[in-house]
């Protein structure tokens, strides 16, 4: 299953694998998913402006985050019920993430749980929690977390409420981790723990624990630097993929102004409808460390698990080296603004607009 030849034969295969419930719960998003086409319309409008003739014979495309050395600047981020799209769920993505070289974010949300994934595949990542309980709970959460080896904990913070997803909420579907009882992020009978979290929380859990925390869903400038002042060791901008607030900026261009406002402080992560080694090269011109490709992990799990997400970074690692060169820069560190400018997307974007081919029949 890991021999397909582009990014798009990973689109047709998933879809082919998986029934409809599933696609759309993977494609969808909120509301209108004005939010989701935005993070696309937007990739698409910044164009390039590269440089010739450097010697780009030898590229770079290594970065570092948190301690560890990603091979390409990619992060998995959290993807609930992963499970849903492979049968090995987080411990499959888990393996394809250590195996190639990139940091996996496993969800709270997502079988099997974090302590089962960590002995089934011991390696560097970060554990992102739901809170689905108090501060005594989150507490001893996060000290499971550092027992189990994790490099980092991420608070997805776009999320305090849960969004309606009309295409799930039209069919009567639930995320496979909600069909089990311990999948209640946001039980609507219970107290909802995710929508009572603060700053103070976040300074808690600095003050209290020694494990670098990740904020998830930050788009404002404002929320970057409090962010900075209070501790926290990693910026990850993201509007969850348009599947919570519809409507907002596109991630991309959310980037430029946190950018500006974490001053180098600290790493900003962005994700948002990245699909392609171009969108990963753009992401890091505009200030960016490391890129989250949430869909593209949950479409290369669903075309084929392990072997397929593993023929799928490879084969963005290739357009990343391609683009890296054609842009004339041999170092990742080395991408900045002055490579891209804004023009007209060519026309309107959505989920999978990265792939055009689809729509001639390949
Ligand atoms: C099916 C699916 C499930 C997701 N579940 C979670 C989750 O449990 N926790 C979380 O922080 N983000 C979750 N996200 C958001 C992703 O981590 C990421 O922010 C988003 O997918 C990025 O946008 P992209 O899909 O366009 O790359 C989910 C996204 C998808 C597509």
């Amino acid at each position: 299953m890991g021999d397909f030849k582009t990014l798009t034969d990973i689109v047709r295969l998933a879809q082919a694998n998986l029934d409809k419930g599933d696609w759309d719960y993977l494609v969808g998003a909120a509301d209108t998913e004005a939010s989701l086409r935005r993070n696309r319309s937007a990739l698409e409008s910044w164009v390039f402006l590269p440089r010739i003739l450097q010697d780009v014979s030898k590229v770079n495309t290594a970065t570092q985050l948190l301690g560890q050395t990603l091979r390409i600047p990619v992060v998995l981020p959290p993807i609930g019920s992963i499970q849903a799209f492979t049968e090995q769920g987080g411990s499959a993505v888990a393996k394809a993430a250590d195996e190639f070289g990139v940091l996996h974010i496993l969800s709270s949300s997502c079988a099997p749980d974090f302590e089962t994934v960590a002995q089934e595949v011991p390696g560097p990542r970060v554990y992102q929690l739901y809170l689905s309980g108090d501060q005594a709970w989150l507490d001893d959460q996060i000290e499971r977390t550092i027992a189990s080896g994790y490099v980092g904990f991420c608070l997805t913070a776009d999320t305090q409420v849960y969004s309606r997803r009309e295409r799930d909420l039209m069919k009567g579907y639930v995320p496979m981790q909600a069909r089990t009882a311990t999948g209640t992020m946001l039980d609507p009978g219970g107290v909802n723990y995710q929508s009572t979290m603060s700053w103070d929380l976040v300074a808690h859990i600095k003050e209290k624990f020694d494990i670098p925390l990740i904020v998830k869903g930050v788009m404002n400038p404002e929320d970057a630097k409090r962010c900075v002042d209070v501790g926290v060791d990693v910026v990850y901008v993201s509007n969850h993929g348009g599947r919570q607030l519809d409507h907002t900026l596109a991630c991309i261009d959310a980037l430029p102004g946190v950018v500006e406002a974490v001053d180098g402080r600290i790493p900003v992560v962005v994700d948002g409808g990245f699909m392609r080694g171009a969108d990963v090269i753009k992401g890091l011109c505009l200030g960016a460390t490391a890129v989250g490709m949430g869909r593209f992990e949950a479409l290369a799990a669903a075309a084929g698990g392990v072997p397929a997400m593993l023929r799928a970074l490879s084969i963005l690692e290739r357009e990343i080296q391609i683009s890296l060169a054609l842009t004339g820069v041999t170092n990742v560190a080395d991408l900045h603004p002055g490579l891209l400018v804004r023009d007209q997307p060519l026309r309107p974007s959505h989920v999978l607009s990265a792939f055009p081919l689809l729509e001639e029949g390949y």
